[in-house]
């Protein structure tokens, strides 16, 4: 448990600055909720950042997920849906960007309310 919560702190030090949040106490919250939920085993935060092995990042950064998503109606919802749900790897959203085929469903790790509310996070992102 000691581990885990300084390996948050390093996580919430490391990422301060690309966050560009005003809210520190939302951001540190949001970041801890991505990595106990296993978010953060496939995603980065910041674009640009290479996958294990120096090969393309799993699934998509997140400050790119925002840069794609900000501003359509209904991005909330759909994002949602996606990760409680899983993608479809017959039809990518990210195809050629990332490793990852698809992403499995989340919903045994992370609640459909705890998703809303870390996915609006992500769509804040710059
Ligand atoms: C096993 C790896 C893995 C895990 C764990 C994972 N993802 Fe993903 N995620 C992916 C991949 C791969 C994609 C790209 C899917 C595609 O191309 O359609 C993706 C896509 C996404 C997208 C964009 C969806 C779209 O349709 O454009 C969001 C948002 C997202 N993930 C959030 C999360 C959140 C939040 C969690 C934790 C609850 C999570 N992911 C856990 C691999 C993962």
């Amino acid at each position: 448990m000691k581990h885990h919560r300084l390996t948050i702190a390093c996580l919430v030090a490391s990422l301060a600055s690309p966050l560009a949040l005003a809210d520190a106490k939302k951001d540190a919250e949001m970041l801890k909720l991505a990595s106990s939920s296993g978010c953060m085993t496939c995603h980065s935060i910041e674009s640009g950042k290479p996958g294990p092995d120096g090969l393309k990042p799993i699934g998509p950064a997140w400050a790119d997920v925002a840069a794609q998503y900000r501003g359509k109606p209904g991005a909330t919802e759909f994002l949602t849906r996606v990760v409680q749900e899983g993608s479809n790897p017959y039809s990518s959203h990210w195809k050629n960007r990332v490793s990852g085929i698809a992403m499995p469903p989340n919903a045994v790790a992370i609640t459909p309310a705890n998703t809303r509310e870390l996915v609006s996070w992500i769509l804040l992102l710059k």
